[in-house]
């Protein structure tokens, strides 16, 4: 059977009792029963009807499995045809590189339709909702178009590009046929030795705020307050994570938020405010704790503040295993995370491996009155929520026609203009009578060195194809070599280094040299670093190259660095973050083109013994301040 006629039986096989002896009842001949075939749909179905009165008509037809079911999440790896339908699995993901065999829109169209298949043979039919994280654009599918992290969106303060961002990076989801990504992240990274700081937009929440306009670009404009997604070519968004993961103390991955209220409030939870105004339909939560509580259990927060008192009306998600780790001994009593979680308001778990044993677990404690039916009730009634009001009953399989837009030149286009408006132009010429930058496309010979010039991987950064990232070929993409290549005259030699001696520096007699450093790709804990100094390698292709050349440093990177001493030797520095695939937005920039516009997201710490150190605090004593940025021959702004 294929997944349209199951499709269809599902959509039909409802057709039965009241509504179809309601149609037989009207009807004595073949063409009126077709005239009223309308008729014969069961109020959810009926996409006429109010999404509440749809919720509230299937949300009364379940059984407690069936609601269990719907709040389980699980991961593509264990999921099949069988397991979603014998569990009626409400929502399946790819955690990070997590991908089918093959790397071609078909292939994963033809996965979630398959899963997808298996939802729709339940009993009642309701379509699962696969999610993945899309962070920065469709980053684990090879050929999408990779934009650059969030701390450079934050550096061009332009609400609109993100909001366009966030509508290309729906494009190329609904092309693989998914409906839901894990984005945005909406933290406020108070500290730059975090490892996730490159996810949060900025130190300070107003930029935050403002950026949570991507949610427009992912979800498309609705009702304020109310989840939504406005049609076919957009995707439910999660606000994540929910809330204080960029307080953590010495910027430790998932560790102690320590804040009174009203600051925790003020820096943390406002952007929240934002996204729900916005209408995000999820909101995911924070492995982290708040004054030693893990947020994975902290009933105030997710049932009295974020759902009673800002009135959220989606659904709440786990992390990842995010209720395994509630008691400091992992896994020591899973029936006790269970219990703590779903009474504190979560709705649904990102499992997502052992699914029977939450299930049971659930189960159990729902059977055992642990865990109320109103409880259970409010975290189905959330989740079929988000599902009618994004269309998901309607349109429950992958839209072919949306294919092409992987990768597609329009994207690309969008990527390549948040990469120019990214750029933060730190240091412009010696002294300031002199500009170094725009450069000349007219140069007899350019030097590029670096780790970083002709590596698409060490550009885009983790989260890129696979969780960590990883330097190389690893998507199509344009690297800052390729860009410039294309920039310069055809009369001009470009002559490529990665890591040259300063002899063999002197030896190119270049007219000027570019030079690109930085760090290794890195993802959540895996990125926590206290010393936050540019690798070796960086620093000595810095100073070889720069005792030669005059030269312009590039850094990628997720955070500012420490660079200091090796500023006098540069005569110009830009900061470029983690650009992504189009490395052409840098050479629109230094060759003039355009002009820099992107100012500092984040405070430029001089030593990393000054962190954390943020915008507003009473001791500040940066290299560069926040919202720093030159343009070309002109004064700061
Ligand atoms: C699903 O249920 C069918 C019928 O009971 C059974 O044969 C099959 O083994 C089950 N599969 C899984 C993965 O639970
Ligand atoms: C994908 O590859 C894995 C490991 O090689 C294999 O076990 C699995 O059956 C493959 N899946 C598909 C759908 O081809
Ligand atoms: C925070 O990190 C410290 C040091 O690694 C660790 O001992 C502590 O358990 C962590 N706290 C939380 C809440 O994770
Ligand atoms: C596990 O947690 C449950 C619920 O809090 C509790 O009733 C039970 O005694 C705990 N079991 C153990 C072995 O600690
Ligand atoms: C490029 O440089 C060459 C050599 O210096 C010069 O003759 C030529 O006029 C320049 N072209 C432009 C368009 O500036
Ligand atoms: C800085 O910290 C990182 C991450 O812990 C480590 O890999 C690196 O070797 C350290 N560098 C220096 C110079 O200490």
């Amino acid at each position: 059977m294929d997944v349209q006629t199951r499709e269809n039986q599902a959509r039909n096989h409802c057709c039965s009792s009241m509504a179809l002896r309601k149609v037989i009842a009207l009807c004595i001949t073949i063409a009126c029963l077709h005239d009223h075939v309308a008729l014969c749909t069961e109020i959810y179905e009926d996409s006429n009807q109010p999404v509440e009165l749809r919720v509230q008509d299937l949300l009364s037809r379940m059984t407690l499995d069936e609601k269990i079911g719907q709040m389980t999440q699980i991961e593509r790896y264990v999921a099949n045809f069988d397991v979603m339908k014998n569990f009626s699995i409400g929502s399946v993901l790819s955690s990070g590189g997590s991908t089918p065999n093959s790397s071609t829109t078909e292939a994963w169209q033809n996965m979630v339709d398959d899963l997808q298949a298996g939802a729709l043979a339940t009993r009642l039919g309701i379509p699962m909702l696969y999610g993945i994280d899309a962070i920065h654009g469709h980053n684990n599918v090879y050929g999408a178009t990779i934009f650059p992290h969030n701390i450079g969106l934050g550096c061009t303060r332009d609400p609109d590009l993100v909001r366009r961002v966030g509508a290309a990076t729906a494009l190329e989801l609904r092309a693989t046929g998914i409906p839901y990504t894990f984005a945005p992240c909406i933290a406020v990274c108070r500290d730059p030795r975090w490892g996730r700081c490159y996810e949060s937009f900025s130190e300070d929440t107003s930029v935050v705020r403002m950026m949570t306009d991507v949610i427009y670009g992912l979800q498309g404009n609705g009702t304020p307050g109310i989840p939504f997604v406005s049609d076919r070519s957009k995707v439910a968004a999660c606000a994540k994570h929910y809330v204080g993961d960029g307080g953590t103390q010495r910027g430790i991955n998932s560790n102690d938020t320590i804040l009174s209220y009203e600051d925790l409030f003020r820096i943390h939870v406002a952007p929240y405010v934002d996204a729900i105004a916005k209408g995000v339909s999820t909101i995911m939560l924070s492995y982290s704790s708040w004054n030693g509580v893990k947020m994975h259990m902290n009933h105030r927060l997710i049932s009295t503040l974020l759902k009673q008192e800002l009135g959220f009306k989606g659904f709440v998600i786990s992390d990842m295993e995010g209720i395994d780790f509630i008691t400091d001994i992992p896994d020591a009593n899973y029936t006790a995370s269970v219990l703590e979680s779903i009474n504190a308001g979560l709705d649904m778990i990102m499992v997502p491996f052992d699914y029977e044993k939450f299930i049971s677990t659930l189960r159990t404690l729902v059977n055992t009155g642990y865990i109320s039916m109103q409880r259970i009730d409010d975290a189905v009634t959330r989740i079929l929520r988000v599902k009618f009001s994004m269309g998901l009953f309607e349109h429950p399989l992958a839209d072919r026609s949306f294919s092409p837009h992987l990768g597609s030149q329009d994207n690309r286009m969008v990527a390549r203009e948040a990469v120019r408006k990214s750029l933060v132009l730190l240091k412009n010429g010696k002294t300031e009578s002199r500009p170094f930058l725009p450069l000349s496309k007219n140069a007899t010979r350019v030097l590029v060195a670096g780790t970083h010039a002709d590596d698409v991987g060490l550009q885009c950064g983790g989260w890129t194809i696979s969780w960590q990232g990883s330097a190389g070929s690893i998507t199509k993409g344009t690297t800052v070599l390729d860009a410039v290549k294309a920039a310069v005259f055809t009369t001009t030699q470009v002559i490529h280094e990665a890591s040259p001696t300063a002899e063999v520096a002197a030896k190119t007699k270049a007219d000027f040299a570019i030079v690109v450093v930085g760090e290794q790709p890195y993802a959540e804990g895996a990125g926590d670093n206290t010393n936050l100094t540019i690798p070796d390698e960086g620093i000595s292709t810095i100073k070889n190259v720069c005792s030669e050349v005059k030269c312009l440093v590039i850094l990628i990177s997720g955070r500012p660095l420490v660079v200091e001493p090796y500023l006098p030797l540069m005569e110009a520095f830009v900061a470029a973050w983690l650009p992504g695939t189009e490395g052409n937005g840098v050479t629109d920039v230094i060759f003039g083109d355009y002009d820099f516009v992107g100012s500092l997201s984040r405070t430029w710490f001089k030593s990393a013994d000054q962190l954390p150190m943020n915008f507003g605090d009473p001791i500040y004593d940066p290299l560069f301040r926040f919202a720093f940025g030159l343009g070309m021959g002109k004064l700061p702004r």
